[in-house]
């Protein structure tokens, strides 16, 4: 089952009294080439984003500031996640419905993508959703 995929991962992390860091490297921490880099910031309180699956594209989340929820569905079952550290990150496989909700004010979400934007990538229809994952 594909939400089996599904993962948090820890990432590496540099403790300092200057401030911490931390850092995401292909093949070490996500499985997966970096094609493509988005962040979701200045969400409106109640907002949801995502609401959506893709065909192809496989993606790594991080809240590097604040903290949300990302709901997975692989048309059988669903299962949330809730990202509030800079220092884990969530996988998500290809072909997993995804939706972010409860942002808190100022939460920032960075997302890694396996693939460039392409708009065909998208199954926005959740009937079609569950027809594609069987
Ligand atoms: P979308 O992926 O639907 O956002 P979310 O899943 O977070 O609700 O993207 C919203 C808009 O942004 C959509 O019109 C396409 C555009 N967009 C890009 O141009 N490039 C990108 O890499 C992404 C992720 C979105």
């Amino acid at each position: 089952m594909k939400l089996d995929g599904a993962k948090i991962i820890d990432l590496p992390k540099t403790l300092d009294r200057r401030g911490n860091l931390s850092v995401i490297e292909e093949h070490k921490n996500i499985s997966f080439i970096i094609k493509r880099t988005y962040w979701i910031y200045d969400v409106p309180g109640g907002e949801m984003r995502g609401g959506h699956a893709y065909k192809n594209n496989q993606e790594f989340i991080v809240a590097l500031s604040g903290s949300f929820d990302v709901i997975l569905d692989n048309g059988i079952e669903k299962k949330t996640f809730s990202l509030n550290r800079s220092y884990y990150g969530l996988y998500v496989p290809k072909g997993v419905w995804r939706q972010m909700q409860n942002f808190s004010t100022n939460s920032l979400a960075l997302i890694l993508a396996s693939t460039e934007f392409n708009k065909s990538d998208y199954i926005y229809d959740y009937e079609q959703f569950k027809e594609f994952s069987k």
